[in-house]
This record gives structure tokens, sequence and C-alpha cells, in this order.
């Protein structure tokens, strides 16, 4: 067996649309969970998403709490260290919000001393405090509450991945995102280093998720179809 009592248990943190998100119906969805349940029904389990603060993702596969990791989750090097990916499933581009009267145009306009709002544990907040200094950077524990700070004026801007921007700035008025994107990343799933079996079933059904299209089919039904 390669999980127990049959269920796949999926870590993530529910406030990353349109990866994963709160659904009407008290459930979750978003890409991430859509394309997590194929691959449990491929491999003859169930899923069971489990919603926790972004910064536990990683962790909670890592002590073997929970199976996989699948949060719009960036793959590098650090993160290698603890747990192993699959193959990519998608692409993620870390972009820069501001307010719509800004004076940040670029990138390099962050280092004139502003304050920068990022999600905590995430790759887009390790780059800003590595290019711009810990100081200049507030994490808080979700998208939606950098947002608020932004909008409060309690930070200049806000780093974080392109679709979850996007969405965020449809969602309130006043906010642009800057149009060169700062950084550019694959997403992947994060399994267990202790549990090979697991990590080379889910990746050969992801795969075949990939090679037949119902990845692109679930990424066009939260993505393209609305651009
Ligand atoms: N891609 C970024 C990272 O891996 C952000 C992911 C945030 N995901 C979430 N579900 N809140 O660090």
């Amino acid at each position: 067996a390669i999980v127990s009592n049959g269920e796949l248990h999926m870590a993530t943190n529910a406030a990353f649309p349109p990866y994963e998100m709160s659904a009407d119906d008290g459930g979750y969805e978003g890409i991430d969970v859509e394309v997590a349940e194929l691959i449990a029904q491929k491999l003859g389990l169930t899923l069971v998403v489990d919603d926790m603060e972004f910064g536990s993702v990683i962790t909670s596969v890592q002590s073997g709490k929970e199976d996989i990791a699948m949060a719009g989750l960036t793959v590098n090097e650090e993160r290698k260290k603890n747990i192993d990916f699959t193959d990519s499933y998608a692409k993620g581009v870390q972009v820069i919000i501001v307010p719509e009267d800004s004076d940040i145009q670029t990138a390099a306009d962050l280092g004139n001393n502003k304050m920068i709002g990022c999600q905590q544990g995430t790759t887009g907040s390790i780059y800003c405090q590595d290019d711009y200094g810990e100081d200049k950077v507030t994490d808080y524990t979700n998208g939606a509450k950098a947002i608020e700070a932004l909008k409060a004026g309690k930070v200049d801007a806000v780093v974080i991945d392109s679709e979850p921007a996007k969405q965020f700035v449809a969602k309130n008025e006043g906010l642009k995102i800057l149009d060169t994107s700062y950084v550019e990343e694959d997403y992947a799933i994060g399994v267990s280093k202790d549990n090979p079996a697991l990590c080379e079933a889910i990746n050969s059904a992801l795969n075949e998720l990939i090679a037949d299209g119902s990845v692109q089919q679930i990424i066009d039904k939260y993505i393209n179809a609305n651009e």
C-alpha cells in the first residue's frame, strides 16, 4: 500500500485561486484539486484535501502526516532537500501588484526603500528578502491578507504568483499588475522522500493526465477560458 486507508491526503493552502480555494458546497475546488482528484481516481484512492497555512504544507508531507503537497508549489533546490517533486504540470510567474497610481514601474523600483507584502514561506517572499532585504518584506499568512495590507497602504507592493494576482486585482478596485514578470517557475507535486513508490505512482498518473490533455483541460477551465 502506498498510502493508508485508501486515502490520498493532499496538503494545501486553499486561499490561492485558481489553484485551490473553497467551493460553495463547503469543499474545495481549483486546478490542483481537480488534477489531484484525477490522480487519486487513477490510483484507486479517495482524495482528502487538508487545508492549512502554506508554511505547513511542505513540513506536513516531510513528516508523513500528509501524502502529497499540491499548492501551486514551486520546485526549488532548497525544497528538494526536504521533499521529492514529481514532474512539473504548470508554470508559475511571480508578478508585482501595486496601487494604480503607484510610482513603482519595474522590479528595480522595489529597491527604492519600498515595503513589499508577500505570502509567508513562499518563493516570492524568499526572492524579495534576497533582493531587497528582510526588513523590506512583510509576510502575511495568505495572499488576500497581503492584498488588504496593500489597499490599506501598509505595504507598497505585493509579490505573488500571476494567476492568483489576476483574481485579486479583478476583485479589488484600484490595483494593477506590472507588465514585467519578476521570476518564472515550475509547479509540481511534493511527496515524502520516505515514499518513493508513491512519488513514482503519482508521477506516472500525472504524466498520463498530461499526455491525454486532461491537465490542460482543467487549466483551460480555470484560466484560459476567462481571458
Ligand atoms: N508558488 C509559490 C511557492 O511555491 C506560492 C505558492 C502559494 N500557494 C498557496 N496555496 N498559497 O512558494
